[in-house]
C-alpha cells in the first residue's frame, strides 16, 4: 500500500485549480487570435467561416458551446472568438451565478453583439438555467412580478448577444440547454507536434532558451494538453536556472522531469497511484469510481475530469459497467506482469 504524506507531496502538476499567479502566467501566454491558436485545425477552419459570415451580415454569432478536458483551450478560444468578432466579452461561470437576479443583471447589461462567456456551464443551477432559455432563443428576459394569483410575467427585451458556454462534461448539461447552442465544438487532445509548437511559442514569449530536443521531450510528457505543457516549461525553466546556466538542454529537461516524477508518458504520482491501487488492491478491477476515490483519497470529480480522460486515452484504463479496469498496458507500464484474465 502506498502511504500518502501531505507534507512531502510535490506541487501537483496536473491540478486543475489555477491559483492567482498561475492565472496571470497563463493569461500572458494566451494566444489572442485564431491564427495564433495552435492545432485543432477543423475547429479553427469552421470558426473562421462562421465568424466571417456573422461579421458580413452584421449579426451576432450564434451561441457556441465548447467542451473538452481541462487545459485544452476553452477559455482561450472564448476570448479569441470575442476578439475576432471585435466584441466585448463578459465572463462568468456556472457556480458564480447564485441567484436568478445575478444572471438577469448581467444579461440586461449586455450590449448589441457582446459575448457572454459562461465557464463550467454544467454547474449552473436549474432555476437560473431557465432564465437562459428565452434569453438565448428570443433575446428576452421573463420576469415574474408579484406573488400568488396576481403574479404575472413581464417580458423584457434584450440586445442580441452571443453566449459561449464551456464545459468539461457535456453529459451533465440538460438537453434543453444544449439544444439552444447553435454550434458545439469538441476540443481534442493535441498532437505532440502541436504541443511542441505551443512550447516553442511560450518559450519565445518568456525569453526561454530551449533546445529542440528538450522541446520534443516536454511535448511528449505534457499529456497532449497545452496547460500542462506551459506548466512543465515553467518548472523546467526554474530547474535550469538553479541547476544549469538557464539553458534548457535535453539532459536538463530530463533531470527536471525526473525530479518532478513525470514519467515517459507524462504520468505523475497521482496517475500511478490510481493505477497501482486498482492493480494491487482490486486485482486490476473492475472497481467503482467512488471506491477508487475513497481508496486513493482523491475527489471523484478530479479523477473523472482530470486523471481518467488521459489514462483512457493512453489505453491504461477502461470503463466497464461494473467499474474501472487497469489494462495489460498499465500493468506493463508499472513493471508488473500482465494478469491472467479470461472473464473481461
Ligand atoms: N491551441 C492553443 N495554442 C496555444 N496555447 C494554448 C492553446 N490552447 C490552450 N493554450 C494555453 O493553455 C493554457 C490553458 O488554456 P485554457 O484556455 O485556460 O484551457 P481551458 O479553459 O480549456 O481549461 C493557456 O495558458 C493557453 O494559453
Ligand atoms: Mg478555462
Amino acid at each position: 500500500m502506498i502511504e500518502r504524506d501531505e507534507t512531502e507531496l510535490p506541487e501537483r502538476i496536473l491540478d486543475e485549480g489555477a491559483d492567482a499567479p498561475e492565472r496571470e502566467f497563463e493569461a500572458g501566454l494566451r494566444p489572442q487570435s485564431l491564427g495564433d491558436f495552435v492545432g485543432q485545425r477543423a475547429l479553427k477552419d469552421n470558426l473562421n467561416v462562421v465568424i466571417e459570415a456573422a461579421k458580413k451580415r452584421e449579426e451576432p454569432l450564434e451561441h457556441v458551446l465548447l467542451y473538452g478536458n481541462p487545459g485544452l483551450g476553452k477559455t482561450t478560444l472564448a476570448n479569441i472568438i470575442a476578439n475576432e468578432l471585435g466584441a466585448q466579452i463578459r465572463v462568468t461561470s456556472g457556480p458564480a451565478l447564485e441567484r436568478v437576479g445575478d444572471l438577469a443583471a448581467i444579461l440586461s447589461n449586455l450590449g448589441k453583439g457582446d459575448v457572454l462567456f459562461i465557464d463550467e456551464i454544467h454547474r449552473m443551477n436549474r432555476t437560473i438555467e431557465e432564465i437562459l432559455y428565452p434569453a438565448m432563443e428570443d433575446y428576452a428576459l421573463d420576469i415574474i412580478v408579484g406573488k400568488g394569483p396576481t403574479a404575472r410575467t413581464l417580458r423584457l427585451n434584450l440586445e442580441r448577444f452571443t453566449i459561449i458556454g464551456a464545459t468539461t462534461r457535456l453529459s451533465l448539461l440538460s438537453s434543453p440547454l444544449r439544444d439552444r447552442f447553435g454550434m458545439t465544438y469538441h476540443l481534442n487532445f493535441y498532437e505532440h507536434e502541436d504541443v511542441g509548437k505551443i512550447i516553442e511559442r511560450s518559450a519565445k514569449i518568456l525569453g526561454i532558451d530551449a533546445e529542440p530536443g528538450a522541446v520534443r521531450l516536454l511535448s511528449e510528457r505534457s499529456r497532449r494538453t497545452p496547460r500542462i505543457a506551459n506548466r512543465l516549461l515553467k518548472r523546467v525553466r526554474d530547474f535550469a536556472q538553479v541547476r544549469a546556466d538557464g539553458q534548457i538542454t535535453r539532459p536538463v529537461a530530463e533531470d527536471a522531469l525526473a525530479m518532478l516524477n513525470v514519467d515517459a508518458h507524462g504520468l505523475d504520482d497521482v496517475d500511478r497511484r490510481l493505477l497501482l491501487t486498482i492493480i494491487e488492491k482490486f486485482q486490476g478491477g473492475p472497481v467503482g469510481l467512488s471506491t477508487l476515490a475513497a481508496s486513493t483519497q482523491e475527489e471523484i470529480d478530479t479523477i473523472e475530469d482530470v486523471y481518467e480522460p488521459f489514462l483512457l486515452q493512453l489505453g491504461f484504463l477502461t470503463r466497464t459497467p461494473r467499474g474501472r479496469v487497469a489494462t495489460d498496458l498499465a500493468y506493463r507500464h508499472l513493471g508488473f506482469d500482465a494478469p491472467n484474465r479470461e472473464s473481461l
